[in-house]
């Protein structure tokens, strides 16, 4: 079955096509970043009129791509949370409008369950039972897949997503928005011991987060020293990077074990980053836990992991109706 996955829940919009929920056929992504980087952070009012703009040509270029028509498609998958309202609303409505047109059937998918799906592209993804963490701008959850549509919420953030971690760092060292990438390769050229930035929640069997004490770390040697350039520039980056990954990977790994649990999976912009993804691969073959992470291209929010997410709960005899709106705070 030909799926069309649509995305719009923040400042990408997004298509892609994809045959059999395995078989990934084109996969667009339009950015808005150029549009929001002068502003910081994304711009909800922005983002909604972008998508508005972007929809269609990108739902176009998509199927021009894979060399399909819209015709040939059997389902329609689409964000319907958790995200901004209007940023979702744009993707919902074009969904709802095709699948009315169309005679095609529609369901809606919460984006964290399309994170968690973007590895089943891969050549190698996890079958359940595994851990998955999702770690991007507005989430770091960790939740045990019983099975593909089961979840269970272990732990999560008590403050600051890890992603936007990375967002508010990058703001205070001047580095443009978002943070995570200019981080990454700036932290490649340092030093990560050279600052002993801090882990907040240590004890071994607390499986949560929070990055806001880290952020502060930050600022403070910033407010101490100025804003760094140079080599001490990439090891404060190196610096801050490594105490994200540790705090991550540790909890992540640990919980597997205590959990008895064997296969985990990172997904998530933020497991696009280069210290996250070794980090993680080490930790896990010196405990025997096997570590899955996509590549970086289906970590960041993409129209694909979303065609998956539908095609599997299609599968399982989910189906949504015209009454469905977008829910900014669905939990998965
Ligand atoms: O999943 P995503 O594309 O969108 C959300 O659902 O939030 O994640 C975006 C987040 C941003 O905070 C961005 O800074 C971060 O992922 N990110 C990274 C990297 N690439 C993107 N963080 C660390 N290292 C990276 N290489
Ligand atoms: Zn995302």
């Amino acid at each position: 079955m030909l799926t069309l996955g649509i995305e719009t829940s923040c400042d990408e919009t997004a298509a892609a096509l994809v045959e059999d929920g395995r078989g990934l056929l084109a996969d667009v992504v339009s950015t808005q970043v150029d549009i929001h980087r002068r502003w910081g952070g994304v711009v909800p009012e922005l983002a909604s009129r972008n998508h508005v703009v972007q929809i269609l040509p990108v739902i176009d270029e998509a199927l021009e791509r894979s060399r399909r028509t819209l015709a040939e498609v059997g389902l329609i998958a689409v964000t319907s949370g958790p995200g901004l309202v209007g940023a979702l609303l744009v993707g919902l409505e074009v969904a709802k409008s095709l699948s009315m047109a169309r005679k095609v059937p529609f369901v809606g998918v919460n984006h964290l369950e399309g994170h968690l799906m973007a590895a089943r592209l891969a050549p190698e993804f996890p079958e359940p039972p595994f851990l998955g963490l999702v770690v991007s701008g507005g989430h770091t959850s960790l939740y045990e897949v019983k099975e593909l549509g089961r979840y269970r919420l272990i732990g999560a953030t008590r403050d600051d997503a890890a992603g936007e971690a990375y967002d508010k760092v990058a703001k205070i060292l001047g580095l443009p928005y978002p943070g995570g990438q200019p981080i990454d390769e700036l932290a490649q050229e340092g030093d990560p011991r050279a600052i002993r930035f801090p882990r907040a929640l240590p004890e071994r069997g607390v499986f949560e987060w929070s990055f806001s004490g880290l952020k502060t770390s930050v600022l403070n040697h910033v407010r101490a020293g100025g804003v760094p350039s140079g080599p001490a520039l990439n090891d404060l980056c190196a610096s801050f990077q490594e105490a994200v990954a540790d705090s991550l990977t540790s909890k992540l790994i640990t919980a597997a074990r205590r959990l008895s649990i064997e296969r985990v999976l990172i997904c998530g912009g933020v497991a696009a980053n280069s210290r996250l993804r070794s980090m993680a691969a080490q930790r896990g073959a010196e405990r025997e836990v096997s570590v899955f992470i996509p590549p970086p291209r289906l970590c960041t929010d993409n129209g694909a992991m979303i065609a998956v997410a539908g095609y599997e709960a299609y599968r399982r005899g989910v189906r949504s109706d015209l009454s469905l709106t977008a829910d900014a705070a669905w939990r998965l």
